[in-house]
């Protein structure tokens, strides 16, 4: 474990349960239910619980937010995007946590980062409202200074660090990733800002990220459900935190 200044930090393991719910909206029952799956994260020691309710409800719903905060003492991290009717529903519900993401309806996944750089007057108001309330806003975004400096302005306590092209680069270019990574964390670190990191992260990929000390949490959902499926979620989430553990 790297022992930093402030002390030795064990990185966060968040898990990210919209998966659970994309395969039980596949035949529009109630199984297999994101709330076993929380309790289940709970028990092994996962740090916290993330849910991303999306403008046209492709996985998690709006009463699957109520149940998972009540199955559980772990944190959640709400997902969302920075619209009223989600800043309404993250006011009426209050999650520790609020990660501000880009959303497009068509895209399968959060694509790409947040432009906060481009949209400060729109994100200012829900990132002061969020606030307000006791909601810790984080605002994923890509690892740029631009950006981070976006943050910085906003008066977000938190950034999430997207790794997806990190997860899709290979060689050289997979390396000048990690490093643009690392130097972000590093800069939101000297302004005081905390950095987590996810998108894409797998057995394979999460040690390097793993190991830059200034991270504080990383959430994973997909690898972690498509292994569930092979291992049990259990055994992924122990894997996936013994993988974290031994890089740090
Ligand atoms: N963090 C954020 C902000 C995300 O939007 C997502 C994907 O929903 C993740 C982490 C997890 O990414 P993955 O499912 O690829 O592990």
């Amino acid at each position: 474990m790297t022992v930093l200044a402030d002390g030795p930090r064990r990185l966060r393991l968040g898990v990210n349960i919209d998966h659970v719910a994309t395969v039980r909206n596949a035949r529009g029952g109630d199984h297999p239910d994101p709330v076993r799956a929380a309790e289940i994260v709970a028990a092994v020691g996962g740090d916290g619980i993330t849910a991303h309710l999306r403008e046209d409800r492709r996985h998690i719903r709006d009463e699957d937010i109520a149940r998972i905060q009540a199955a559980t003492n772990l944190p959640l991290n709400f997902e969302m995007a920075a619209t009223d009717e989600m800043v309404a529903f993250a006011l009426r519900h209050r999650p520790h946590a609020a990660c501000i993401v880009p959303e497009r309806r068509e895209e399968r996944t959060t694509e790409g980062g947040l432009d906060a750089a481009g949209q400060h007057n729109r994100l200012a108001p829900v990132v002061a409202r969020l606030s307000d309330a006791g909601i810790r806003v984080s605002l994923f975004i890509a690892p740029e200074p631009r950006q981070i400096e976006a943050a910085i302005r906003l008066g977000a306590p938190v950034i999430e660090l997207h790794t997806g092209e990190y997860a899709h680069a290979t060689g050289d270019a997979r390396a000048s990733e990690l490093a643009r990574l690392a130097d972000m964390a590093a800069l939101a670190a000297r302004n005081g800002i905390e950095s987590h990191a996810g998108h894409g992260l797998t057995y394979d990929n999460v040690q390097p990220i793993a190991a830059i000390p200034q991270l504080a949490e990383l959430n994973i959902g997909h690898f972690l459900i498509g292994e569930a499926i092979f291992t049990g979620l259990a055994e992924a989430v122990l894997r996936m935190r013994a993988l974290m553990d031994a890089a740090r």
